[in-house]
């Protein structure tokens, strides 16, 4: 046997995993430290406020500070179930600024909540500029690594709500100079002629591997405003378009819209989605599947039903975890309440599409999204729902002097799955 080498103490863990010898046979037992991974680290060395939480009823109000790496003002958010999976933030433009060019290696995206301007976007190594002008709910995203300066011509600030996959990138090269001084341009996502590369081009076509509503077109003016089609998915009268842009395989999401007085079926699925409100005003509620069940406040378990109410601006994490959580979206105000998922990769589009499915995504598989538990799916009809759901739609309906203009036909078995209402 070699000899046992000297042994030191590890700091702040109490004691190895293992024996010195002589220390007899039993099992030597070790314990977790929870280290701050590159991206925790990473925020941390921004100096912004983080905000932590299930929901906010408005991002605008969250205190935003001084952002010297890209000028301006932010704050971070780190909603419950994204944590080292999808960062956020929103940032402020100074009225008549800009924020210092950047280029980076995540896909980012961004939602115009206030203001007016131009983007300018240059590859590496090439002085020919692209550029596009914004307005309030244009929906952009930023290719891949594109160095890009985002300019607000308006006399007041201007805010957005960005999302990226940078603690993904962060994480896996944990190399700051990798991330943000590359010079590598991605010509599959952004190459050939660019000339009309950020024209609005709101075309709705199906996505390959679901055959859903999606509009591909890398600048949308007023997210807020486009055309969303029909598919009841979620309920009757739901609206939805998934938007495909920059050839991004991670951010993608989707827009749906509920018409006045409605509100989604409750579905579950894991973590990762986070819902912002671009029109109207309503609520989410969301809860643990396993420990809650299909009908918590009958079921004496209402109290672990977390709750969000939010408009424009505002945002939860749809289901915050771990493990699947049940949640559903009510539409409260006097029109629509419209809102964009715009955090995860979007099962169906064509890049991340065959990036996702590849477990449920056998050949001619029913979507258990768009199915109910009675089906094999994973919705909840609203004839199974818990009784509170509905009385609690109706009360906050009352409170601001609308009401439900949900078909009462659906609250039935054999009215559960109404294919398309006319409003
Ligand atoms: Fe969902």
């Amino acid at each position: 046997m070699t000899t046992e080498p000297e042994y030191i103490e590890p700091e702040g863990m109490g004691r190895a995993g293992w024996h010195k010898e002589g220390e007899g046979e039993g099992q030597a037992r070790s314990y977790y430290r929870r280290l701050a991974t590159p991206w925790e680290t990473f925020i941390k060395s921004e100096g912004l406020p983080v905000f932590r939480g299930v929901g906010i009823k408005d991002t605008r109000t969250l205190p935003r500070a001084d952002w010297p790496r890209v000028g301006g003002k932010g704050t971070y958010i780190q909603v419950t179930g994204t944590e080292n999976k999808t960062g956020m933030f929103v940032v402020e433009i100074p009225a008549k600024g800009a924020l210092h060019p950047q280029r980076q290696m995540y896909e980012e995206r961004y939602v115009v909540m206030e203001g007016r301007g131009s983007v300018e976007v240059w590859k590496n190594n090439d002085s020919v500029r692209t550029a596009f002008e914004y307005g309030p709910w244009s929906l952009f995203s930023i290719p891949m690594n594109a160095n890009f300066r985002i300019i607000n011509s308006a006399s007041t600030p201007a805010l957005m709500i960005a999302v990226n996959t940078a603690p993904r990138t962060i994480n896996s090269y944990d190399n700051m100079d990798f991330v943000f001084n590359n010079e590598f341009n991605f010509e599959d996502r952004w190459g050939g002629n660019l000339e009309d590369y950020w024209d609005n081009n709101e075309k709705v076509v199906p996505q390959p591997v679901r055959g859903r509503a999606m509009v591909t077109s890398n600048f949308i003016p007023d997210i807020a405003n486009s055309y969303l089609p029909l598919d009841n998915n979620r309920g009757p009268g739901f609206r939805w378009v998934a938007p495909d842009q920059v050839g991004n395989r991670m951010i993608q999401g989707w827009v749906a819209e509920y018409p006045s007085g409605r509100y989604a079926k409750a579905h579950y699925h894991a973590s990762g989605a986070v819902l912002v409100g671009l029109k109207g005003n309503g609520y989410s509620i969301t809860w643990p599947r396993e420990e809650g069940g299909v009908t918590p406040w009958k079921d004496g378990k209402g109290d672990l039903v977390k709750f969000q109410e939010y408009g424009p601006g505002g945002l939860i994490s749809a289901a915050p975890g771990p493990a699947n959580w049940f949640h559903q979206h009510f539409a409260v105000s006097k029109g629509p309440f419209r809102v964009f998922n715009y955090t995860g990769t979007m099962p169906g589009n064509p890049e991340s599409g065959r990036l996702r499915e590849l477990d449920d995504a056998e050949e001619g598989a029913m979507v258990k999204q768009h199915a109910d538990i009675s089906d094999g799916g994973n919705a909840i009809p609203y004839h199974m729902e818990d009784p509170h759901v509905r009385e609690m739609f109706e009360e906050s309906l009352r409170q601001v002097g609308g009401q439900t203009t949900m078909p009462p036909e659906v609250y039935t078995a054999s009215g559960a799955n109404i294919e398309v209402m006319t409003d």
